[in-house]
């Protein structure tokens, strides 16, 4: 902070921050600001996610969550429905915001100056494709860590494709996905799931 008696501070794109020195030329140093990318699908988000997401803003400065494109999946909601419901329901939230990428990863990371992924891990059974692809994200870009947050034991069993099966089917998710997400799975499923217990 001392630094910033040089001069004039004014922030970059990148979460730089560059001090104007009428003396030197512009110095630039980093602050502890940090950016995490979070990234998957959320068709839609669950609480499994938001859960993630809210850890993930309590290390991190700011939390993009990343949704997908990918035009070989068929997906319940657009692309544009599932940023709107994480925009939705972190409304309130300065450090998270959704956006949308297509193609590589990395590739959005390295444009965007971010070295961090983030990744849940519910069970044992998820360990071997996420550490493949922490793996090869890091091959091709070696700047790139991925931190595996271990799911809280709750939603260990929440996915959105479970989640949308048992609600097409009439179960109520009550607990499982936040309330707006749950209007829209009506939305899109009229008359399902009105009423009933999420768990036996
Ligand atoms: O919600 P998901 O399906 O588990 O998310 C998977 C996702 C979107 C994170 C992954 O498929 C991905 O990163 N896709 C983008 C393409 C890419 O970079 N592939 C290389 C990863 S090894």
């Amino acid at each position: 902070m001392q630094t910033l008696a040089l001069g004039r501070l004014y922030r970059d794109p990148t979460i730089q921050y560059k001090v104007a020195s009428p003396a030197a030329p512009i110095w630039r140093f980093r602050l502890n600001a940090t950016t995490a990318v979070y990234p998957g699908s959320f068709d839609p988000i669950t609480n499994g996610h938001v859960d993630i997401i809210l850890r993930s803003a309590s290390l991190f400065d700011r939390v993009v969550v990343l949704v997908a494109v990918n035009h070989s999946k068929q997906t319940l909601f657009t692309l544009d429905e599932r940023l709107e419901l994480i925009r939705r329901v972190f409304a309130d939230h300065p450090k998270v915001e959704a956006q949308s990428f297509e193609g590589l990863l990395v590739n959005y990371m390295k444009k965007h100056d971010i070295r961090a992924v983030i990744r849940g891990l519910r069970a044992v059974s998820d360990f071997e494709y996420e550490f493949q692809m922490a793996l090869m994200n890091r091959k091709i870009h070696p700047q790139a860590e991925t931190l595996f947050l271990a799911s809280r034991e709750n939603y260990t069993y929440v996915s959105s494709r479970i989640l949308k099966e048992v609600f097409s089917l009439g179960a109520c998710i009550q607990d499982l996905a936040p309330p707006i997400v749950i209007d829209a799975m009506r939305r899109k499923y009229p008359g399902r799931a009105l009423s009933g217990p999420t768990q036996s």
